[in-house]
């Protein structure tokens, strides 16, 4: 089986979550769910506010899910925007992905059916910023 059958799960997981987001504004739904370690998945949609910058993505809360079950390493993660054929992460998500991602981390970009498209986390950000200077 590939990963694309055994990441429909985390598919399934991100396609519900978008249906949660609170989106008033832009109408446009994304859904994330993660796998960690464990194999425990965590998701989340995107939160806008009427003061637009300070609307958060999708990967974003399911990253809060994760932190908030005591949880910090992503195996796997799956992006879903019903109204595109592949949803992408924003840069900022793919810092934010990285920070909790090893390299060979699989993000799944999905379309309505299921995994579209399959990257590793190092091809989503290539030259991520990191340093043994801080912390
Ligand atoms: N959005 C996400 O949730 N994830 C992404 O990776 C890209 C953009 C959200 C933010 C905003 O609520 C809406 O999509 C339109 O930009």
């Amino acid at each position: 089986m590939g990963n694309d059958k055994l990441a429909h799960d985390l598919f399934e997981a991100a396609r519900d979550a978008s249906a949660k987001c609170h989106a008033p504004y832009s109408k446009f739904p994304v859904g994330a769910a993660l796998r960690t370690e464990d194999g425990s998945i965590h998701a989340g949609a995107n939160i806008e506010v009427i003061s637009f910058p300070e609307g958060w993505c999708a990967e974003t809360t399911a990253i809060s899910h994760m932190i908030m079950a005591g949880h910090t390493r992503i195996r796997e993660v799956a992006v879903f925007a019903p109204k595109l054929d592949f949803c992408s992460p924003c840069g900022g998500c793919r810092q934010r992905l990285a920070e909790f991602s090893a390299p060979d981390t699989l993000v799944y970009l999905c379309d309505a059916e299921g995994v579209k498209k399959t990257v590793r986390m190092d091809e989503l950000l290539p030259y991520a910023f990191e340093t043994e200077v801080i912390g």
